[in-house]
């Protein structure tokens, strides 16, 4: 494990986008393990400014991204797939046919879980996967519980996962109550992994997840059996 701790968000976020310019210059078809939230923001603004410069070209890119909401389709603007449209896709010369988003609108999430995990292996595994953080320890939509779940799966979103996401929906209430995201498995196959983080209130649950005991009551704590895992945070005060 490689920890890179950055003053600001901004030099965390230009520290990530550097890793994932370098992973699409050595291998330009790589394959993206991409993630939602308000921390990756910053990460692929950079990466549209140095495609903006001609000093990134994303035109053989595939990527994954981690989950999906149950019930919003990529038309609601607080989808994933709107979300990624909106910070990156839109914004640089991926071709969308190979940019690939669970379907939220799935009616059999299981069999959803399947191709989505076949369509990962098809394209011959994620390169390098990029991961937040949830104040409880989740990764994609992975969040406590008894066991860690290897494939994509349906999801149960905790209350605190509800709460911390209001933010991005009118209410609370708002917030979908499922979501479709890939497992411990898929996260755990990728080649490489790029944890960010930011802000002093991620600290002690990224402190938990990096140096405590590996448990499915953390499900970011079996990141540390990661043979090639990054972890770039500004979380000091
Ligand atoms: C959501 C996403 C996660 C993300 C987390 C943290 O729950 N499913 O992939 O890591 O939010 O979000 P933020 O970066 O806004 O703190």
């Amino acid at each position: 494990m490689k920890v890179i701790r950055t003053k600001t968000y901004e030099e965390m976020s230009y520290e990530a986008a550097k890793l994932l310019a370098a992973q699409i210059v050595l291998r330009p078809d790589c394959v993206l393990g991409l993630a939602t939230g308000s921390t990756p923001i910053g990460t692929y603004d950079q990466l549209v400014k140095w495609y903006e410069e001609g000093n990134l070209d994303f035109s053989a890119v595939r990527s994954v991204n981690l989950d999906e909401y149950c019930g919003l389709d990529g038309e609601n603007d607080q989808s994933y797939r709107y979300f990624m449209d909106h910070h990156l896709f839109n914004r640089v010369n991926i071709d969308k046919a190979n940019t690939n988003v669970p379907n939220g609108k799935a009616v059999d999430p299981e069999a959803e879980g399947a191709r989505y995990d076949e369509l990962i292996a098809s394209l011959g595994g994620v390169d390098i996967q990029v991961l937040g953080i949830g104040y409880d320890g989740h990764i994609g939509f992975n969040e406590p519980g008894p066991a860690f779940i290897k494939p994509t799966h349906m999801v149960e979103l905790d209350p605190s996962t509800i709460e911390a996401n209001a933010r991005f929906f009118a209410s609370a209430d708002d917030v979908p109550r499922q979501a479709i995201t890939m497992g411990m498995g898929g996260i755990m196959q990728a080649r490489k992994i790029l944890l960010i983080a930011n802000g002093a209130g991620k600290k002690d649950i990224l402190m938990k997840s990096l140096y405590g005991p590996i448990t499915p009551e953390v499900p970011a704590s079996l990141l540390q059996l990661h043979p090639d895992l990054t972890v770039i945070c500004a979380v000091d005060e």
